[in-house]
């Protein structure tokens, strides 16, 4: 199949690159790298041997969508491009509204108009609600989100299964992250975030190669083993093997379809540190700090419908994702910018 990858520069979207072409299928990127740098790509070319058609633009540049779809024959698009940095939704809410729904309505009438109804789209676990039972069912509970970032997951999931509702030759499959690490085991891509980073591996491996000082613990009074958050870490290249799986569901069925990515194990954020620490040998200095504004104690999936429906399971554990994380970072310290 031919798939168009929109936002495909970014760290999912190469690491799912690369598991696309290695499935045997075509890709076209749409990327504006506002979040991202083009080498991503040639990276992935390089590791696969084969080649991307990359279109560098915005997805809410309906001339250019049209363009896309004239040129290519795509059966089916994988929607990745979007903000996703909590804090800066807050502060800029407009922005993040503007280009994650605007995106999505763009794409999808371009779309409409040309007779491609099968899209993926990147959701995140944030779209549930935060007084659920763990594990995470694709039936919990869902909105009252805590920011912008999260409402337009959740306003994205309503405006894309709406729309599967009304007309019943789409295909949608709505995919649920839990919290994605790691990097493709070449070192040769992995996440590149800019600034100070927001989440917590990226932070560890920034610690570790000496561009931070020290890992601020965002709490260790939580009602969790060691009293730090606990989360389901997910190794991007398994996530990337998921969306391949959602590919082939969505080719053979039609309707709204849900699923979560995790491997339904969840770990402390001392538990990363300590297995970072001991798989590469290197030293995570840290400090304990307060709760972080809007977390969660504990998070995880139950991936209990992925394994079922889609045939697909996280297969990498904990060490493979420090493992890769740090030889990543270490092979590239100022990730594609150097
Ligand atoms: P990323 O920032 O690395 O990738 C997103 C890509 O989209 C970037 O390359 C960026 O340049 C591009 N982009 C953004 N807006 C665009 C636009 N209007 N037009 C064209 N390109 C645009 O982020 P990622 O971690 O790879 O995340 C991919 C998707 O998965 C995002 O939608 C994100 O919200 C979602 N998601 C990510 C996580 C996570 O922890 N990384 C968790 C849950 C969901
Ligand atoms: C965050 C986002 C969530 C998003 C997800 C994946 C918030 C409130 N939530 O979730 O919407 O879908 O990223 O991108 O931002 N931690 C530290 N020190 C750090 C960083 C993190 O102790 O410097 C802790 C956190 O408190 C948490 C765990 O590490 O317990 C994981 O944090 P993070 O990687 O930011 O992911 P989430 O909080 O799950």
């Amino acid at each position: 199949m031919n798939v168009l990858v929109t936002g495909g520069a970014g760290y999912i979207g190469s690491h799912t690159c690369v598991e696309l072409l290695e499935s045997g299928h075509d890709v076209v990127v749409v990327d504006n790298l506002c979040n991202s740098n083009a080498k991503s790509l040639e990276r992935v070319e390089a590791l696969t041997g084969k080649s991307v058609k990359f279109y560098q633009g915005d997805v809410r540049d309906e001339a250019l969508l049209r363009r896309i779809f004239a040129e290519n024959e795509i059966s089916s698009v994988i929607h990745f491009a979007g903000l996703k940095a909590v804090g800066e939704s807050v502060a800029q809410p407009w922005r993040y509204y503007d280009n994650n729904l605007n995106s999505t309505l763009v794409l999808t009438k371009v779309m409409t108009d040309v007779g491609v109804k099968s899209i993926i789209f990147s959701s995140s676990a944030t779209v549930y609600s935060g007084d659920n039972e763990m594990p995470l069912r694709e039936t919990s509970r869902t909105g009252g989100c805590t920011n912008p970032y999260g409402w337009t997951k959740y306003m994205t999931e309503q405006i894309l299964s709406g729309m599967a509702h009304a007309d019943p030759a789409w295909s949608v499959v709505l995919l649920r992250y839990f919290n994605p690490i790691g990097a493709h085991e070449s070192g040769m891509i992995g996440e590149d975030p800019r600034g100070v980073p927001n989440n917590l591996m990226p932070y560890i491996t920034q610690v570790a190669v000496g561009r931070r000082e020290k890992l601020s613990v965002f709490g260790n009074d939580y009602d969790t083993p060691d009293g730090t958050g606990v989360r389901d870490y997910i190794h991007v290249v398994d996530l990337a093997k998921g969306h391949v799986a959602a590919v082939k569901y969505a080719a053979e069925h039609t309707g709204c379809e849900v699923f979560n990515l995790g491997t339904g194990v969840g770990y402390s954020v001392l538990d990363m540190v300590r297995t970072f620490q001991e798989v590469n040998g290197v030293p995570i200095p840290y400090r304990i700090v307060d709760r972080r504004p809007g977390d969660l104690p504990v998070c995880y999936a139950d991936p209990g419908k992925s394994a079922e429906k889609l045939g697909w399971k996280a297969e990498k554990n904990l060490r493979d994702m420090c493992r890769d994380s740090w030889n990543w970072q270490s092979r590239n310290p100022m990730g594609y910018g150097e």
